[in-house]
């Protein structure tokens, strides 16, 4: 069973568009274990992204992720991480299909509404550096034998 990171990005906040992402990973089947409403630090900003640092876009992007709240989330499941890298979709907008988060409601590639993590340890290295072990949370789920 696998954890990923999950941030509704502070456009996809202001475009009302949390309720629309928890859903989708919801009916999916995956399970939320935790989450945050929170404006980030550029402290951890700049470690949850450090992986880009030196990048062009790094400056912009740390401003940008800084900028108003986020929505933080910790999510468990069967491949959780490349099946919502899948349902998110292509970072660049031109290549997010249709069906995908990115593919229905981005336009920009830096406006991309959210971010996972790619890797299990970027999961893990970035749900620690947002959630600590008392935030997280396991229980049963009604439907657990059908997925
Ligand atoms: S790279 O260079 O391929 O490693 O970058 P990529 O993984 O595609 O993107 C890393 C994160 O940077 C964001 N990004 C940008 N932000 C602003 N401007 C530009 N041009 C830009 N290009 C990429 C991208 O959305 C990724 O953010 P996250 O939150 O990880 O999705």
């Amino acid at each position: 069973m696998e954890r990923t990171f999950l941030m509704v990005k502070p456009d996809g906040v202001q475009r009302g568009l949390i309720g629309e992402v928890v859903k989708r990973f919801e009916q999916k089947g995956f399970q939320l274990v935790g989450a945050k409403f929170m404006v980030i630090t550029k402290e951890k900003a700049e470690f949850h992204y450090e992986e880009h640092q030196g990048k062009p876009f790094f400056n912009s992007l740390v401003e940008f992720i800084t900028s108003g709240p986020v929505f933080g989330m910790v999510w468990e499941g069967d491949n959780v991480i490349a099946l919502s890298r899948t349902m998110i979709g292509k970072t660049n907008s031109l290549d997010a299909q249709p069906g995908t988060i990115r593919g229905d409601y981005a336009v920009h590639t830096n406006l991309n509404i959210i971010h996972g993590s790619d890797a299990p340890e970027s999961a893990e290295r970035e749900i620690g550096n947002f959630f600590g072990p008392d935030e997280l949370f396991s229980y049963d789920k009604a439907n657990a034998q059908w997925i």
